[in-house]
């Protein structure tokens, strides 16, 4: 059965001293072998931090982005090597906040997605539609479409790996949770376009959900049988946050 995942992204936010005690309050609060594979994505500067803290432990961390192109003049980007070398295991592409605020188009998050699995990175793909392309009944095509842009550049393969977040752009930040039904509904479809292509894949495929995602709402969400963890901007921030997320995880085995 897919292990639930907690992953925490906490987007441009952190200092030394937060970074330090936000994750040593994780690491004595989760207890030995968490029912959840816990990540946090911190911000680029914090990483060797992270790997400090928390190599040897139970979480893991990863990137918020990464650059496709391997070096050269790229100002202010950074390559999926650089993130390996501070032992990062996994990264976040097209997060809504990223196809939003800096333009990345699916084409762009198709090629960061495929060079972060080419890199032996493994890929956090979000995908999620607006407020109002939900209400515009687009919900599907949307998220079809972002999906297909990586499947057709990288294949079915990498799946076997990555992962994906459904990540409603109306849900996020807003306080405002899809509902486990609205969630659990773009969790099949998602499930099922993969199953379309490969079954086994598609039954493997840990499929997280995104959006205002807290200690109320994690273990009606995480109950749903395509729903296989969270992604958590906010309330990953404390570690009362997060850890009421991740303690409301009951383990599928
Ligand atoms: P919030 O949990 O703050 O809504 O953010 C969700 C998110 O964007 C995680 O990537």
């Amino acid at each position: 059965m897919r292990k639930i995942m907690v992953a925490g992204n906490w987007k441009m936010n952190g200092s030394k001293a937060m970074v330090s005690s936000l994750l040593d309050g994780l690491l004595h609060g989760l207890g030995e072998q968490p029912g959840a594979d816990v990540v946090v994505f911190p911000p680029f500067p914090y990483l060797p931090q992270a790997q400090e803290i928390l190599t040897a432990s139970d979480i893991a961390w990863g990137g918020q982005n990464l650059n496709p192109e391997e070096k050269g003049a790229h100002t202010g980007e950074t390559s999926a090597s650089m993130l390996l070398d501070f032992g990062c295991r996994y990264v976040l592409t097209g997060h809504s906040e990223r196809r939003a605020l800096y333009g990345e188009t699916d084409a762009d998050v198709a090629r960061r997605f495929e060079a972060a699995d080419q890199a032996g990175l493994v890929p956090v793909l979000c995908v999620g539609e607006t407020l109002e392309e939900r209400e515009r009944g687009e919900t599907e095509s949307i998220v079809d479409r972002q999906l297909d842009a990586v499947l057709q550049q990288a294949g079915i393969a990498p799946f076997a790996r990555a992962i994906v977040a459904y990540e409603p752009v109306w849900a996020i930040g807003t306080g405002k949770t899809a509902t486990p039904e609205q969630a659990q509904a773009v969790h099949a479809f998602i499930r099922n376009k993969f199953a379309s292509l490969d079954g086994t894949i598609a039954g493997q495929l840990r499929i997280l959900y995104g959006g205002s995602v807290n200690g109320s709402n994690a273990a009606d969400l995480f109950a749903r049988e395509d729903i296989d963890g969270g992604l958590v901007g906010g309330a990953s921030l404390t570690v009362e946050g997060f850890l009421s997320i991740c303690h409301s995880v009951h383990s599928r085995d």
